[in-house]
């Protein structure tokens, strides 16, 4: 299926995040050697090759981020290549990409109005205000968390706002050779059974 083709299925909203062992998805300074995978060796986990990995990324139509997550991306050096990407911000940002547009508003009808017509596996990518803006919401139908094998004592936090407790259902964990530790969750059934329904 093409990338704009996706309105023939219900469009799936998956929120992807590395967070620490002890919950923070950056470090004060922004630095993200954390994130590399150095010195850690789990013998019993997978590992992927580039070859896997590049395919797997070809399964994602649309990334979402809001405005710091995309000016750190920026200086990173843009690991989204040219797949479609929606920057959420109330600023007026400069244009840097082809692949990049700017939304602003309320993200409900930015997802159904935007996003969903046009999109089938949206990948919203960070950080923690836009993620927890979305969760709040009910915008969010799985979760993908990657732990990393480190205590980084101090950052920002990805769960830090969320308001209610919610149980999600856990549908697959990867332990990769590296010691990341890949969890992948449900939106709770009775949310997503009244959404397949509207
Ligand atoms: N470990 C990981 O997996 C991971 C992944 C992604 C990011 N990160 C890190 O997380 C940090 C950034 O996260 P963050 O929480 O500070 O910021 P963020 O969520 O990336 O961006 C926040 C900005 O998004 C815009 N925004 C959010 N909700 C909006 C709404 N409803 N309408 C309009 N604009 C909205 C606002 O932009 P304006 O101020 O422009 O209006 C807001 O200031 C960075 O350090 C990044 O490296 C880590």
């Amino acid at each position: 299926m093409s990338r704009s083709e996706g309105n023939a299925r219900r469009r799936t909203v998956t929120l992807h995040m590395v967070s620490s062992l002890d919950g923070f998805i950056a470090k004060k300074d922004n630095s993200v050697s954390w994130l590399d995978g150095a010195g850690s060796v789990y013998e019993a986990g997978v590992s992927i090759s580039e070859e896997e990995a590049a395919a797997f990324v070809k399964t994602i139509d649309c990334y979402v981020l809001g405005s710091r997550t995309y000016e750190h991306a920026l200086e990173l050096g843009w690991p989204y290549g040219d797949t479609p990407a929606v920057v959420v911000t109330g600023r007026k940002l400069l244009s840097t990409r082809k692949s990049v547009e700017f939304c602003s508003g309320d993200l409900k009808t930015l997802v159904e109005a935007k996003l969903a017509p046009r999109y089938r596996n949206i990948w919203l990518v960070g950080g923690a205000m836009l993620c927890q803006r979305f969760l709040k919401l009910g915008l969010v139908d799985e979760i993908q968390l990657t732990i990393a094998p480190v205590l980084l004592g101090e950052g920002l936090r990805l769960f830090g706002g969320s308001p209610t407790e919610e149980r999600w259902d856990l549908k697959n964990v990867v332990a990769y050779k590296n010691g990341f530790v890949e969890l992948s969750y449900s939106a709770p059934s009775l949310r997503r059974s009244h959404a397949d329904s509207t």
